[in-house]
């Protein structure tokens, strides 16, 4: 199959998104720009259409995926309810990277919900990704469009580098903003449970809910022992062999690393920050991703190094990690994985 490439802006009229709408109501699949990561999306009514998400991202059929809508009121069609919590969060984040989960309305198809009986919803801030869905008139089951285990793509550039032969084509927005993915928030028990961390922290979900739930996969201890035992297993993983530090003998066990690796002449790759980097040597691949001060940043620019690092056939990574507030427990998160839990404190 040949995939397409459109190349979009905010403004883009009408008949620029025709050809991925149409493709889209065939029953193809269609990546496109999020304010998070790109999506990889399909018709979420048709069974069909979905499947094919799956084959291309080689993801497991007990994976659910996330029904992209276009406006708030959207929504009703997909649930047997909205609840007042989901409609707090509705009411406060949406459009924005938050995904809530409640109880399936009668017909959504087995497949995007994985047989669960409740679906994840999300309304993107994105505006090519809202004139998208809109114009195909349809909820868009979207997984990130990367193949299962491999850092999610930030640009269409990253989806191609997956997915190019795969799908039927491409929406080329530019780089997402964010970075990481949507927050996921159950809204189906009485206290509202993250169960993943992401852009919108505990924080500002506490400021509204007043209380919630973290689920225990999310969080890292300091013991370096998952208590979940989903977090062990690889993902969102670069091909090298990564290992993350933290905590106060951060530089001590960085710069150790770093020297043993050089001993054995492998090529190293370094995730650093800005702050961090002034002790480092220059003649070796660092990627600087960013102000330890502004964790945005860090977000924004975390998958996109670790595809770079594989594109540069390093042999090792070595990576700064971040502390766990606001957006850090999403950073961390995805770098204890994409490190297979190799982290150094
Ligand atoms: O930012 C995002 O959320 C991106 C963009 C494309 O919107 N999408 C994304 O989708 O990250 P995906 O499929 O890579 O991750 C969806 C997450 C998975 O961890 C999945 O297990 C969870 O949401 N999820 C989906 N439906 C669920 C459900 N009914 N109950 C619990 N978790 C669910
Ligand atoms: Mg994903």
């Amino acid at each position: 199959m040949k995939t397409k490439i459109w190349r979009l802006h905010e403004d883009s009229l009408e008949m620029d998104y025709q050809e991925a709408v149409e493709l889209l109501k065939k029953g193809e699949v269609v990546a496109f720009p999020t304010e998070t990561v790109y999506g990889l999306g399909a018709n979420g009514l048709d069974s069909a259409a979905v499947a094919k998400i799956f084959i291309a991202k080689k993801r497991p059929a007990d994976n659910p995926l996330i029904l992209h809508i276009a406006d708030k009121e959207d929504i009703y069609a997909l649930v047997s309810s909205v609840n007042s919590t989901a409609q707090a969060l509705i009411d406060h984040f949406w459009p924005g990277p938050l995904t809530l989960v409640l109880p399936k309305a009668a017909g959504i198809s087995k497949l995007v919900t994985a047989g669960l009986d409740t679906v994840a919803v999300r309304m993107p801030s994105n505006l090519i990704a809202r004139n998208l869905i809109r114009l195909a008139n349809l909820p868009i089951a979207a997984p990130s469009a990367n193949i299962s285990t491999k850092p999610s793509p930030t640009t269409a550039f990253d989806v191609l580098e997956d997915m190019n032969g795969s799908i039927a084509g491409v929406i080329d927005g530019g780089g997402t903003i964010i970075g990481v993915e949507s927050t996921v928030i159950d809204c189906t028990s009485k206290v509202a449970k993250i169960l993943r961390p992401g852009k919108i922290g505990i924080g500002e979900l506490e400021e509204i809910l007043g209380v919630v739930d973290v689920d225990c996969g999310t969080i890292f201890n300091n013991n370096t022992v998952p208590c979940s035992p989903g977090m062990k297993y690889k993902h969102y993983a670069p091909k090298a062999k990564m290992q993350t530090f933290i905590g106060k003998n951060f530089l001590e066990n960085f710069t150790q690393a770093l020297n043993n690796a050089l001993k054995e002449n492998l090529e190293v790759g370094i995730l650093t920050s800005e702050e961090t980097l002034k002790g480092i040597s220059e003649n070796i691949f660092v990627k600087t991703w960013g102000k330890r001060s502004d964790k945005n940043s860090l977000a924004k620019n975390l998958y996109s190094y670790l595809r770079e690092f594989d594109r540069q056939k390093v042999d090792i990574i070595l990576a700064e990690g971040v502390d766990e507030q606001g957006i850090g427990l999403a950073i961390m998160n995805r770098m204890i994985k994409a490190s297979a839990h190799n982290v150094v404190e």
